[in-house]
């Protein structure tokens, strides 16, 4: 595949000693502390790490919802702190699918209608967006959504919707905070299906997550602690890419960079990352 070494290729993503300082004085929190980070065409890097250890603030950081308080963010080689407003929510809607922890649906709105809304502010018609948002539901399996509203939906039905809201248009780069957290295992595995796909398919993706069998499907593992990157690894499917071999199809037990790191926990699941049923 024309994306088998990611490194080759301009990052999507690129966080150059990223700083952020909440507060002041006494009140003053590191949430992150010089964290450099470049995620390529192709590449899906799942960030793990305790509570607290700045995770959340990456990702928002990454989506140019939150500012640095040093260093830069550049989103397909843009910098997002020269952007005036405007021109940072352009770039958000066309490049960055963000999936929110608590799925921000616009109440007022049906599902097929929440997905569509970012197209149709880019100008897409209306009826191609509806076209669009509704191969995004059947893409992750909840076409019987698309005209219900948020409010008559469980919590694993709004998290996938606002996967597909994410996932809609030509999205290069994939934010998603826990974006399985109410899903039941394998609704959460097919999610993460979905997710890989586009990486495969080109996109870049970023994903916080507690669980290691998620964290399988990355590529890469960055372990946050205290708002420094502690630790990378790398995952299986970076391994039998590098060796050529075809990343679905590799047997389970080829050597892995390994999750078997952390205080989270990830290391019981070393074992099981090539289970992964696909
Ligand atoms: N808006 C904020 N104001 C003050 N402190 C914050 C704010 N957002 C995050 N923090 C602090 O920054 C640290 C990292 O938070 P966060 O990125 O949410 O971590 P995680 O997602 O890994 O749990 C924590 O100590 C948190 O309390
Ligand atoms: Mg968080």
């Amino acid at each position: 595949m024309s994306h088998s070494d990611p490194t080759r290729s301009a990052p999507v993503l690129h966080l150059a000693n990223v700083t952020r300082v909440h507060g002041r004085g006494a009140a003053e929190v590191h949430a992150l502390r010089g964290v450099d980070l470049a995620v390529h065409p192709g590449e899906f890097v799942a960030v793990m790490g305790p509570s607290g250890s700045g995770k959340s603030t990456l990702l928002t950081l990454a989506g140019g919802l939150d500012a640095p308080s040093e260093g830069e963010v550049r989103v397909e080689g843009v910098t997002l702190g020269g952007l005036g407003r405007g021109r940072l929510a352009d770039l958000r809607r066309r490049s960055i699918g963000y999936v929110f922890q608590d799925y921000n649906l616009i109440p007022a709105l049906t599902a097929a209608e929440n997905i569509s809304l970012p197209r149709e502010l880019d100008g897409v018609s209306g009826r191609t967006a509806r076209r669009e948002a509704l191969a995004a539901l059947e893409e992750l399996g909840i076409l019987e959504l698309a005209d219900r509203f948020p409010d008559d939906m469980s919590g694993g039905q709004q998290q996938r919707v606002a996967i597909a809201r994410a996932l809609i248009g030509e999205r290069r780069l994939v934010l998603a905070d826990e974006p399985t957290g109410a899903l039941d295992s394998a609704t959460g595995e097919a999610v993460l299906a979905v997710l890989r796909a586009r990486c495969d398919a080109g996109a870049a993706a970023m994903m916080v997550t507690h669980e290691a069998t998620h964290a399988s499907w990355a590529d890469r593992v960055v372990h946050l602690k205290d708002g420094r990157v502690a630790s990378e690894s790398h995952g299986r499917r970076t391994g039998k890419r590098r060796l050529g071999g075809d990343p679905l199809g590799a047997p389970a037990g080829a050597p892995a960079g390994g999750l078997g790191h952390a205080d989270d926990g990830a290391g019981h699941a070393a074992g099981g990352f090539g289970e992964v049923a696909r």
